[in-house]
């Protein structure tokens, strides 16, 4: 089987992904870099390059485009930081297998690099990971993401948008913990990266909690006196630990952050309950930044969602069932 190159400029991302696709039984060589990887084309026949989109000097595609004129056949994945429709078409030019915006859903990449490459033996895969999370040896299945190894360990890391029944998604960014590699450390979502053999994460470093107090901060704009940040407020320290009430619906500009509140903290939760376990996309988003909101689409809902409601409690605002209500009046959604 043809080795894969890695061409990313992260060291944590390029290390992480190196041993993941080598735990998974594959051949791995790594590039922080377009020329360097050039190089390696030139001296090595790879089978697949999985390419970070912004790399110092020439970016991503331009990597792809010259490695393809020293190897037409080669198989590319462009990975992204930054999706957008205009890179996503400039890369399906390019003739990329896919284009996977970071945190990547390992299994999609696991399901693209097997297609392209052909499936491993299953049995030279270890079944089990060791990593250290504060100062704890802990085991992890492969695959499973830090999140997922910490509450096994009985190590409680807040979350907001995390279900087990649903893919890790990575909006509420709570989860966030430090993870040390040498001397290189970077704050990553914990419930969208995979635990790896040797890594160091710190749930709980200065870094980690200066930035959960300002999403807390943040989100309470968004939703004041909510009990669930309520709670994580008091965990942390925040004073002023108001109650709705306290705040009246539309004096957000009495916090530091001036939002209004809508009082859904774009968690994903309800929308993404509603495609992947029941399969109706009866909710979704529309819009984009500060004007990105959840919206019922009444056609289905009216019919579909007073049956169903399982999404209802997974709210963490209370939001949902609201919005809802304001739908079976009629009021547009
Ligand atoms: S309505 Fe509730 S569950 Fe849905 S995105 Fe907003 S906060 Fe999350
Ligand atoms: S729980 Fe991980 S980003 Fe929300």
């Amino acid at each position: 089987m043809k080795p894969i190159l890695v061409v990313e400029d992260e060291a944590i991302m390029r290390e992480s992904l190196r041993d993941w696709l080598t735990d998974g039984g594959y051949q791995v060589e790594s590039a922080e870099q377009g020329d360097e990887a050039l190089a390696a084309i030139e001296e090595q026949d790879f089978g697949l390059l999985i390419l970070d989109l912004k790399l110092p000097g020439e970016d991503g595609l331009e990597v792809l485009r010259k490695a393809k004129e020293r190897r037409p056949q080669l198989n590319g994945i462009i990975i992204t930081a930054y999706p957008s429709v205009e890179t996503a078409v400039e890369a399906m030019k390019e003739g990329v297998i896919d284009y996977l915006p970071k945190p990547i859903d390992l299994n999609e990449l696991e399901k693209l690099v097997s297609k392209t490459l052909g499936p491993v033996q299953v049995e030279i895969r270890p079944k089990t990971v060791t990593l250290v999370i504060d100062d704890r040896e802990v085991k992890a299945e492969q695959g499973t993401t830090i999140l997922e190894a910490a509450h096994s360990a009985g190590i409680d890391i807040p979350t907001l948008c995390y279900h087990k029944k649903l893919a890790p998604y990575g909006a509420c960014r709570l989860c966030t913990v430090e993870i040390v590699r040498g001397q290189q450390s970077q704050l990553v979502a914990s419930c969208c990266y995979p635990v790896v053999d040797g890594l160091v994460v710190k749930t709980e470093s200065e870094q980690v909690v200066k930035g959960r107090k300002m999403l807390l901060k943040l989100m309470w704009a968004r939703a004041p006196g909510i009990e669930a940040l309520r709670n994580y407020r008091i965990k942390y320290g925040i004073t002023g630990v108001k109650t709705a009430e306290d705040y009246g619906i539309s004096s957000a500009s009495t916090t530091k952050f001036e939002i209004e509140p809508t009082f859904c903290i774009l968690c994903g939760l309800c929308v993404r309950y509603c495609a992947e376990v029941k399969g109706r996309n009866a909710i979704g988003f529309i819009g984009r930044g500060t004007e990105r909101e959840v919206v019922f689409l009444p056609e289905i809902a009216r019919d579909e969602c007073s049956k169903c409601e399982e999404c209802f409690p997974l709210c963490p605002t209370g939001a949902l069932p609201s919005h809802f209500a304001l739908i079976k009046e009629g009021h547009p959604a």
